[in-house]
């Protein structure tokens, strides 16, 4: 079972003997509709999901879960209008250089995945700087996927396996799960436990669709701007609820 329990002293009461997911993944949608309701452009709502994802990472530090992986910007995202991308590029380069201090003094080890090559060039400047201080931290790890998506992982790591087999470094015979996983962008990321998606649509957009055969899915009608410490502790306790059998049966039949 991949779960496991924080520190009493660290458990808020509503949580007390739930079970802390090991990783947590999080597709934070809703923040054009909420911007929108409120009466703003579109990019205020990033700008206030921004907040959330401080506050969300925070929490799951001090909760104990050992990944959070944050879909960013998919690769489908380069579809939007050129302004707000470069919203969302500008922001995300803030976030890094303004959260730098918070990652540190969290302990959390920060890392992102997708095809990193293809953004703008400061900004893959600071994702390389604030890996590279965070490396040796020992608590959570916080991954952005970044114009990430689950097809193009699948199509970048069946490319990097077929070269192998060309070179004769891998016998096609020994291809199997544990071979692609090896292959994936990060290799030592243990497969996601829960995956949450707020804003309300039931779907899971290109998001770790190798990763994810086993997840549970918790969907909340929330939009991400919104989503506080509570709703994710609401999160939990209805993943901690679940029983997880993997394919087999229930050890009590
Ligand atoms: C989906 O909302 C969200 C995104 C495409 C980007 C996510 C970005 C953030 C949460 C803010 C910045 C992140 C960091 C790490 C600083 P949407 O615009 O598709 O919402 P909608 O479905 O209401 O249109």
């Amino acid at each position: 079972m991949v779960i496991r329990t924080t520190p009493k002293n660290e458990v808020p009461k509503e949580l007390q003997g739930a079970h802390i997911p090991r990783h947590i993944a999080i597709i934070m949608d809703g923040n054009g509709r909420w911007a929108r309701q409120q009466g703003f452009r579109r990019v205020f709502g990033h700008q206030s999901g921004a907040e959330s994802v401080r506050e969300i990472t925070r929490e799951c530090a001090r909760l104990g879960v050992g990944r959070l992986t944050l879909y960013a910007f998919s690769a489908d995202n380069w579809k939007r209008p050129q302004r707000e991308i470069d919203f969302l590029m500008g922001l995300l380069k803030k976030y890094l250089v303004q959260e730098r201090g918070e990652i540190m003094d969290n302990h959390i080890r920060f890392t992102a995945v997708g095809r990193l090559d293809a953004l703008p060039a400061n900004v893959m400047e600071e994702l390389r700087r604030t890996k590279e201080i965070s490396a040796a931290n020992s608590g959570m790890t916080l991954c952005l996927a970044l114009n990430y998506g689950a097809r193009q992982e699948l199509v970048d790591a069946l490319r990097r396996i077929g070269r192998d087999i060309k070179s004769g470094q891998v016998d096609p015979e020994r291809v199997d799960e544990t071979l692609i996983g090896r292959y994936l962008y990060d290799p030592e990321a243990p497969d996601p436990d829960l995956l949450i998606r707020t804003g309300g649509d039931v779907r899971v957009s290109n998001f770790l669709l190798w990763q994810i055969s086993y997840t549970e899915l918790f969907v909340t009608p929330v939009m991400w701007p919104e989503f506080k410490k509570q709703h994710l502790h609401e999160a939990i306790l209805d993943f901690s609820r679940r029983e997880r059998r993997f394919g087999a049966i229930a050890e009590s039949e």
